[in-house]
């Protein structure tokens, strides 16, 4: 496994993720272990972020601490499954900005459809973590690096909750530099390019558009 990529073997990961897998976890908790997730691997992800050092007034002393600027992070979702995920983040860091690009697979080609994208105005100034449940193929996250890219800021990490090994291949050679937070490492993609064992598709769980 190259450097940049994480796999969080944790068994609180196993855990939740485990819960998601399940075919009988209905939406409204489904997405909130998503959200929970998201909270988690931010915190993975933010573990060298730079810090200020700031006093503050304890009720009995000053005191110099290190706090982390908000405004020089954005959460960036790939929507619409990635939303959930940030809201966790967002839980986390409630002064970080956020950014949105959506996207579609195509069910036949499994190629991106990018449909909306937005950013904060001055998102080349920050450091973006991108935010994404599934990487399958990798197609909708290197699409995702590459707007953001387009926009000035190379990101400073990709977060997913379940990768396939071809996904994580697909990205780290078309990003060896950019970290890659991996909640579970699944066995492989099947012939309709679905993560296995996997969750099935994590917009329609979250939003329970299969029912
Ligand atoms: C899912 C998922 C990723 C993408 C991963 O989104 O949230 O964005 O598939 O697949 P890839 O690595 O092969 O590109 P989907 O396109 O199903 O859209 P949705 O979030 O609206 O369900
Ligand atoms: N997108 C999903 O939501 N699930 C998969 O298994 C693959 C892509």
């Amino acid at each position: 496994m190259k450097e940049n990529v994480h796999i969080l073997n944790h068994p609180m990961f196993e855990h939740k993720i485990a819960m998601l897998r399940d075919i009988n976890t209905r939406p409204g908790v489904f997405r909130q272990i998503v959200r929970e997730i998201g909270f988690l691997e931010a915190y993975e992800a933010l573990r060298d972020i730079d810090t200020v050092t700031t006093t503050v007034t304890t009720p009995l002393e000053k005191t110099d601490r290190q706090l982390i600027d908000g405004s020089k992070l954005c959460f960036v979702s790939i929507m619409r499954a990635g939303l959930e995920m940030a809201a966790g983040a967002r839980d986390l860091l409630p002064s970080a900005s956020e950014g949105f690009i959506a996207m579609a697979r195509d069910e036949v080609t499994f190629k991106p459809h990018l449909s909306y994208v937005k950013l904060p105005r001055t998102i080349a100034e920050k450091k973006a973590i991108i935010l994404d449940p599934m990487l399958a193929t990798a197609g909708s996250s290197i699409a995702a690096v590459k707007k953001l890219i387009e926009h000035g800021v190379k990101p400073y990490a990709f977060c997913c909750i379940i990768a396939a090994p071809e996904g994580i291949k697909a990205f780290s050679e078309a990003f060896p530099d950019i970290p890659l937070y991996v909640g579970c490492l699944d066995r492989c993609l099947n012939e309709k390019a679905y993560i296995l064992p996997g969750l099935g598709d994590a917009g329609d769980r979250i939003y329970g558009t299969n029912d």
